[in-house]
């Protein structure tokens, strides 16, 4: 059954060595039409969650449904230079990332850096607003559980990150036109620390990965913080894939009677 699951989409690269042609034909989900989101859970008896979960992300984060936690602490991440890839997904922009990525730790649980992905517009909403781009780096723990760390970025003055990879990602961009649709492109090693934001603020809260199959017990970490990234380099995220994944965010999922907590670092006097 887990084969199955992870052929699609983020997880065909990062979890199986597929050949990309493989990867690109298993892709069934979009995000508009007869495969957008609202049928995703009746395309594949797999992506059920999709359809029946209580526990589905995004959510929109408001004032009313998000609790301070003072139990709750700054967010301990801990990355290593590494080498690493960029890739299409298809459905989105990757980077994946050799061994030894390092981790985040939540709960007394370590989870490893597997890979980071973009979308556009932003997938959570922040107070009723969505953002133009949103980052997930994706953490998995030995026990096979995820915990997704997301940035929001407005559009602004440019993501010294993403500066940096410009010239990947229009070689991904170039890939694809030359009909590769699932292109890898090397980047050599980079400094993960760079991607550290500070996390004076964060929300937290269980969900589901955001695209099917949809998996639930997800602990999100929303950063309190939102960046900025360039109009261009929003573009240059989205040209590399498809027109009908250009715009890769899920809509809104119920809450649900979830609380969403909310770390908030005060000063120290
Ligand atoms: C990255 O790859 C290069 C070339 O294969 C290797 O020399 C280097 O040690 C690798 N760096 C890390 C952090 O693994
Ligand atoms: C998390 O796991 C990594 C890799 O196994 C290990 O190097 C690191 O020390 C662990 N961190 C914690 C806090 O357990
Ligand atoms: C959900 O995640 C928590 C924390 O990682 C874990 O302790 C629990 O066993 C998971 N539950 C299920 C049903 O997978
Ligand atoms: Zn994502």
């Amino acid at each position: 059954m887990m084969t199955m699951i992870i052929k699609f989409c983020f997880f065909a690269m990062a979890l199986l060595s597929i050949t990309p042609a493989n990867a690109q034909t298993e892709v069934l989900f979009g995000y508009r039409g007869k495969n957008g989101p609202n049928q995703w859970g009746h395309l594949n008896p797999h992506f059920s969650q999709c359809a029946v979960g209580k526990l589905q992300s995004p959510i929109d984060i408001q004032r009313r449904d998000t609790f301070y936690n003072q139990k709750l602490e700054s967010l301990h991440r801990n990355y290593h230079p590494t080498n690493a890839t960029l890739v299409n997904h298809v459905c989105n922009v990757a980077m994946s990332f050799g061994k030894g990525a390092g981790d985040v730790v939540i709960d007394n649980k370590n989870y490893t850096l597997q890979h980071m992905h973009w979308h556009t517009p932003s997938e959570h909403h922040l107070h009723g607003v969505q953002y133009a781009a949103e980052l997930h780096m994706v953490h998995k723990a030995e026990d096979g559980s995820f915990a997704v760390v997301a940035t929001l970025f407005q559009i602004g003055t440019e993501e010294p990150f993403l500066s940096q990879m410009k010239e990947k990602l229009v070689k991904l961009k170039e890939e694809r036109f030359k009909g590769n649709h699932a292109a890898q492109v090397e980047v050599g090693e980079i400094n993960t620390r760079h991607i550290e934001h500070e996390t004076r603020k964060y929300f937290r809260y269980v969900g589901s990965l955001t695209t099917p199959p949809c998996s639930e017990n997800v602990t999100w970490t929303i950063l309190g913080k939102v960046k900025s990234m360039s109009k261009e380099q929003i573009e240059l995220l989205r040209s590399p894939l498809d027109i009908s994944y250009q715009h890769n965010s899920r809509p809104c999922q119920p809450l649900n009677g979830r609380r969403v907590e909310m770390f908030h670092e005060l000063p120290t006097e």
